[in-house]
């Protein structure tokens, strides 16, 4: 009996050693050892939460809700391994018997987005608008070490889809119109985060240029204007910066979803441009997770095990060759390989970073990459502000509570945020007492009336109005008028061509025409600062100001970096990567935005490669002092 055990214990010790292991075997021979279970798994993540399942379509189909308590029994993996890194937006299957570790995904473009605090940029328009591939490449630098610190493996980011119309809600996260600016942005980016060690998501690919029903819209464009226009940011930083993996859109793209085309997934991109890394779906894009298997879409994200199932039932029906199985774990595991998670297990901060000083670096970083992309695109001798100006009547609720990001899987857990009035009172100025009252007592009301901020949703505040006869009060007693102007955006929705989104509403526009009168009158300036993600109709009200300074969504150090290009600390260099335009019908996707024909399922790019018939600022527009 005792020989019996011993040799049961010997021959089990002696498996163990034969097993494969990640890294130290072959992935070939790795993936031969697992189980059908195993690889399903391994290419379907482990779930999250059921909180955020986009919009459906009209065209899709539609999910049924899930059954109450369905995450607390479901199996896909362990809930230790999905908590692993608090709000990470995805985890990918371990298999700790071939030494497969769990991968950690989070968002996103702007910085980090997990529950712990991590430093706010600013938004990725803004990092293309400074162009400096540098600059862009040291805040890849500087995300990808909080990443380390907090063990997170992939950046869902950059965002790279070409900014087709100013009313895209996703163009804060996304770089240009222009797609040779938006490649090189994107490699820079690329190569700063993977730098580190810690792998990239390159996303949406392909066509993803909308939020409206962007997970079931059937964008219809010719084959050469898609490759010259909407995957050639995407094929550049393929070809420079090869990121670890690459995320496929909702949309279908000439009647097939992208994450089911292997035309896109396949032919283009591992063929002809040599992708190496791994291509995963959009959250909850739930096609058909065969046909998405076949496409070359290796990992279903963040997975259900309605997925696991049906790709299981695929092979065992014959539907589905195991082989496919495997040629996309080949995709997989060589990523695995790189990751944290499998140099350094479950340590994080495997570089002993200090926190505290990093965040304080990386502030700094942000302040300096801030002001570096701010666009400006007028300036009457108002700007910079000289030695004289010490009064500010101090306008625009984004004066008090500035936008730092946008809405959405970009938003990012920040310690604070810099406002544009406390900057500038920093920097020594004195804002007007009356009118700071009156718009934080009326932000502060506005606040409480509304749900608290969240990652998607800003409570909306309304602009005030100023009588000309307050007005010429405040120009009388101060020394210049700064305005601001904002517009809150995001993912899920796109921009209203209404007034008080893409329109200057009355309230906005009288505000500047009086304060431009009163100041004007009294021989001083008047400087708007535009705190959006995109662009908006200013065609009626620029010539009433004497500086427009496109400050963007310019994260937590928002309010600092505005001063700085005030002041002069860093004269403005930032160009536009994407037009404002004359009037909303100059924008060559004008009649075929969000939909073409108003048929909800399908928008056709009619546009092709025209450029804009007239723009208030053009592509690539910027001054300097
Ligand atoms: C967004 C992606 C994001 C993912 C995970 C999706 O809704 O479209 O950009 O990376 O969620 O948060």
């Amino acid at each position: 009996m005792k020989k019996i055990l011993i040799v049961n214990i010997l021959l089990l010790i002696l498996l163990s050693a034969c097993t494969p292991q990640l890294g130290r075997s072959s992935d070939e021979r790795v993936i031969a050892a697992m189980t059908l279970e195993e690889k399903v798994s391994l290419l379907v993540g482990t779930c999250k939460d059921w909180n955020l399942v986009p919009e459906a379509a009209p065209a899709t189909r539609h999910r049924e809700p899930v059954p109450e308590g369905y995450w607390d029994t479901y199996q896909g993996n362990t809930a230790a391994m999905r908590g692993k890194v608090s709000g990470a937006a995805g985890i990918s299957y371990a298999i700790p018997r071939l030494g497969i570790p769990p991968v950690v995904m989070a968002d996103g473009p702007v910085g980090l987005r997990i529950d712990s605090v991590c430093t706010a940029f600013p938004s990725t328009a803004l990092l293309a608008a400074s162009n400096d591939t540098d600059l862009v490449c040291r805040v890849g630098q500087a995300i990808g070490e909080e990443m380390r610190y907090y063990g997170v493996d992939i950046l869902l980011a950059p965002g790279i889809n070409i900014m087709r119309n100013p009313l895209c809600g996703r163009n804060y996260e996304y770089l240009s119109a222009d797609p040779d600016w938006a490649g090189r942005i994107a490699s820079a980016y690329v190569r700063g985060v993977q730098s580190k060690g810690v792998g990239t998501c390159v996303k949406h690919f392909a066509a993803n240029n909308q939020e409206t029903y962007r997970n079931g819209i059937d964008v219809q464009v010719d084959d050469s204007v898609l490759r010259k226009l909407y995957l050639k940011p995407f094929e550049q930083v393929v070809r420079d910066a090869q990121p670890w993996t690459l995320m496929s859109s909702y949309n279908k793209i000439n009647g097939t979803y992208a994450s089911e085309n292997s035309y896109l997934l396949t032919d283009i991109l591992r063929n002809e441009w040599g992708f190496e890394g791994f291509v995963m779906t959009d959250w909850w894009a739930e096609e058909d997770p065969v046909r998405m298997q076949l496409a070359g879409n290796d990992m279903l994200m963040p997975g259900t095990q309605e997925q696991i199932d049906t790709l299981i039932a695929a092979v065992r029906s014959g539907r589905l060759d195991e082989a496919v199985l495997d040629r996309n774990l080949l995709h997989i595991l060589p990523v695995i390989r790189r990751c944290p998670a499998f140099l350094y297990g479950d340590r994080t901060n495997p570089d002993g970073a200090d926190l505290d000083r990093m965040l304080r670096e990386h502030a700094a970083l942000a302040r300096e990459a801030a002001a570096k992309g701010m666009v400006l695109l007028r300036n009457r001798h108002a700007l910079p502000l000289d030695a004289s100006v010490s009064s500010v009547a101090l306008l625009g609720k984004g004066s008090y509570d500035t936008y730092a990001g946008g809405t959405g899987s970009g938003a990012v857990t920040k310690a604070y945020k810099v406002n544009i009035c406390e900057a500038l009172e920093r920097q020594g100025f004195r804002p007007d007492s009356i009118a700071r009252k009156r718009y934080m007592n009326h932000i502060a009301l506005s606040y409480d009336a509304q749900p608290a901020p969240s990652a998607w949703f800003m409570p909306y505040v309304t602009e005030l109005e100023w009588t000309q006869e307050d007005m010429t009060r405040l120009a009388q007693t101060n020394d210049i008028c700064i305005l601001t102007l904002q517009r809150m955006a995001g993912e899920g929705t796109d921009r209203q061509l209404v007034e008080g989104d893409y329109y200057l509403t009355s309230v906005e526009k009288n505000l500047i025409r009086r304060a431009s009168q009163a100041f004007h009158t009294q021989g001083k300036p008047l400087v708007l600062i535009l705190n959006t993600g995109s662009t908006l109709e200013l065609t009626d009200v620029v010539g009433y100001t004497d500086a427009v300074l496109m400050a963007w969504l310019p994260g937590q150090e928002a309010g600092n970096a505005v001063a700085d290009v005030l002041t002069g600390a860093v004269p403005p260099q930032g160009k536009l990567p994407m037009p404002f335009y004359g009037r909303y019908s100059d924008v060559p996707s004008a009649p075929n935005f969000p939909l073409s024909d108003g048929d909800p399922n399908k928008v056709c790019y009619r546009e092709g490669l025209a450029r804009p018939a007239r723009t208030l600022y053009d592509t690539g527009f910027g001054l300097t002092y």
